[in-house]
């Protein structure tokens, strides 16, 4: 459910110099990491995602700026605001998501289980509710 899709604290090397956060495999990243991407350039206003995926895994980050992503389960709803680069949003599958409010040059990097495949993708809201639906039954 959504309540499965928490906040993660990351790590951090703090230095007066400048901090770092490091993910690794099998240490503190709960899936192995198959891809790496990044949103960015995403113009005022726009709003992104209105899917779901049947196995990825995903940890969202706010590697710049600011953003909220809107997790749904079929059932219920919540709103995750991601503003700083030493969080990471852990999204289960199964989980429609829909994204908003990116401020002006923020940076959006995903951290996925899976390669990208067109076939793990749930495009359609009433497709997910079936689904869900077959899910819980
Ligand atoms: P999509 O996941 O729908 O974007 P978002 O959820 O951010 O709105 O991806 C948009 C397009 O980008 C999709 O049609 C294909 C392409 N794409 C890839 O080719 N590889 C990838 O790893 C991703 C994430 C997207």
């Amino acid at each position: 459910s959504v309540h499965d899709c928490q906040l993660v604290d990351l790590p951090i090397v703090h230095d007066k110099a400048g901090n770092i956060t490091v993910l690794e495999n099998n240490n503190n990243i709960p899936f192995n990491i198959k891809r790496v991407y990044y949103l960015f350039d995403v113009p005022m206003g726009s709003e992104r995602g209105g899917h779901a995926h049947y196995e990825l895994q995903q940890y969202v980050v706010a590697a710049s700026g600011s953003f909220t992503f809107i997790l749904d389960d079929g059932k219920e709803k919540k709103e995750v605001f991601l503003n700083h680069p030493n969080k990471a949003l852990h999204i289960k599958p199964g989980i429609w998501r829909e994204m908003k409010d990116f401020s002006s040059g923020s940076v959006c990097l995903v951290l996925a289980s899976m390669l990208y495949t067109e076939d793990d993708y749930i495009r359609d809201y009433q497709n997910f509710i079936k689904y869900r639906n077959y899910e819980i039954q």
